[in-house]
């Protein structure tokens, strides 16, 4: 089969890579071949040496190819990756591409597309790269009632989470240093914000549930909030700090979903998902809980997973059905949250503030299941409370009825906390 690439960067290389030595992996992997791919920069060095007459500034030439059987987008970015795609498929061309926010955004549209030209589309690189995810929800789980997928799907804010609490540095500093390693873009937001964290979640749910999430449905919290003060106070409490993405069937069937930091049981087996590796943990019935872990990013791991999803369609493997599903339904979504929380709040030095903090929070039966107090050297009062598990609603008009205390001054952090 003869295929083209739109775009040769970091996915884009590893991919050929892979294509280019097939020796000790899939038998299938000789009948593959890169006939023509799309670059914006042809006198770019390049780290694998491929034949010069294939590149092409033009993508179209690519997608308008008659030879060409299978596009691999691997350029990025919504526009004119979208219309690429859409055009390849309207050529009757399967689609395998890593790109989340083309999928998060416009999923519904590209399936159906492909569903009416009976071509395949095959994403498996779009969320947490190396791991096999979508493929693990979409057959090896297929027998099960999903109940919930709680995700470390960045590996940007897991690496500066992890550098914060092993070298006690602030969140600053931590971005700094992930930029200069090469762990963070220039422009972070995406990663540091949940932007990137809330496209993987509403993939996921796509595929879980089949479930159609836009993702400002998705409530989105990134790790900007988070200081070492936090960092400190979950050690001592036993729990580590991780942004997590969270999709969990409440009830009367509503889905729940955010993306937010929380302090995380060190016992659970997200708490040691350390640096830039992503996890993914699943519950299911029957199957119980299970974890998925490997590299989410970078060429190698992320080459690996669309090499994969070529593969797939290559083999016609009746055992993964790659056409796409169209029948989405809308989500009844809820971002109500009930668990323990912690809160890290700051009143004048006041006798009675830990007392009269703990006693308005029971007037809404928010039950703290242990209290700390130490004096800044600010000289302002740190309580930090770790509540009984809780609404997030109910947590809010808690809240909302401490900060008129005469001696209440700041709200500092309120996190959600996932046990074991
Ligand atoms: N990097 C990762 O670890 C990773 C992990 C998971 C998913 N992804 C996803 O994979 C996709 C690719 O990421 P990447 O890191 O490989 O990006 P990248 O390194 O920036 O590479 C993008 C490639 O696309 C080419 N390109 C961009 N716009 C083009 C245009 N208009 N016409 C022709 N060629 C164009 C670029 O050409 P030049 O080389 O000439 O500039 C480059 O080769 C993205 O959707 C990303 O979200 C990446």
């Amino acid at each position: 089969m003869k295929i083209g690439m739109l775009g040769l960067g970091t996915v884009g290389g590893g991919v050929a890579q892979i294509l280019e030595s097939p020796s000790g992996r899939s038998p299938l992997l000789p009948e593959i071949k890169l006939s023509r791919v799309a670059v914006r920069d042809l006198a770019k060095s390049r780290n694998v040496c491929l034949p010069q007459g294939i590149f092409t500034t033009q993508p179209e030439e690519v997608i308008d190819d008659p030879k060409i059987a299978l596009v691999v987008e691997v350029m990025g970015g919504i526009e004119p990756a979208r219309t690429l795609v859409l055009k390849a498929i309207e050529r009757g061309k399967h689609i395998v591409t890593a790109n989340k926010s083309l999928i998060a955004a416009h999923g519904s549209e590209i399936f159906a597309l492909a569903k009416d030209k009976g071509v395949c589309i095959a994403f498996e690189a779009a969320v947490a790269g190396g791991i096999p995810i979508i493929q693990c929800l979409k057959q090896s789980l297929g027998a099960n009632r999903l109940r919930a997928i709680t995700g470390i799907v960045n590996g940007t804010t897991n690496y500066i989470l992890a550098q914060m609490s092993r070298e006690g540095v602030d969140f600053e500093p931590a971005l700094k240093e992930a930029i200069e390693k090469g762990f963070a873009e220039a422009n972070p937001s995406a990663d540091i914000d949940g932007i990137d964290a809330a496209e993987k979640l509403a993939i996921l749910t796509l595929i879980g549930w089949n479930l159609k999430i836009d993702c400002p449905q998705i409530f989105t919290q990134g790790i900007r909030s988070i200081k070492q003060r936090d960092i400190e106070y979950a050690k001592r409490l036993n729990y580590t700090i991780k942004l997590l993405a969270t999709a969990r069937i409440e009830e009367k069937n509503s889905l729940c979903l955010h993306v937010q930091p929380h302090l995380v049981a060190n016992s659970h087996p997200l708490a040691s998902v350390n640096d830039a590796f992503n996890a993914i943990f699943l519950e299911g019935e029957p199957v119980g809980s299970l974890m998925l872990y490997g590299k989410g990013a970078g060429a190698g791991a992320t080459a690996s997973a669309v090499v994969s999803d070529i593969l797939n369609i290559v083999g016609n493997s009746s055992a993964f059905p790659v056409l796409p599903t169209t029948s989405f339904q809308s989500a009844t979504c809820s971002q109500e949250a009930h668990s323990h929380f912690y809160l890290r709040l700051l009143t004048d030095n006041s006798p009675t503030a830990a007392g009269g903090i703990t006693w308005s929070l029971g007037m809404f039966n928010v039950v703290p299941l242990s209290v700390q107090q130490n004096l800044t050297q600010e000289g302002l009062l740190e309580i930090v409370i770790v509540t009984q598990s809780v609404f997030r609603s109910t947590l809010d008009n808690a809240i909302r009825s401490i900060v008129g205390l005469p001696y209440f001054k700041e709200v500092a952090n309120i996190l959600p906390i996932l046990e074991a």
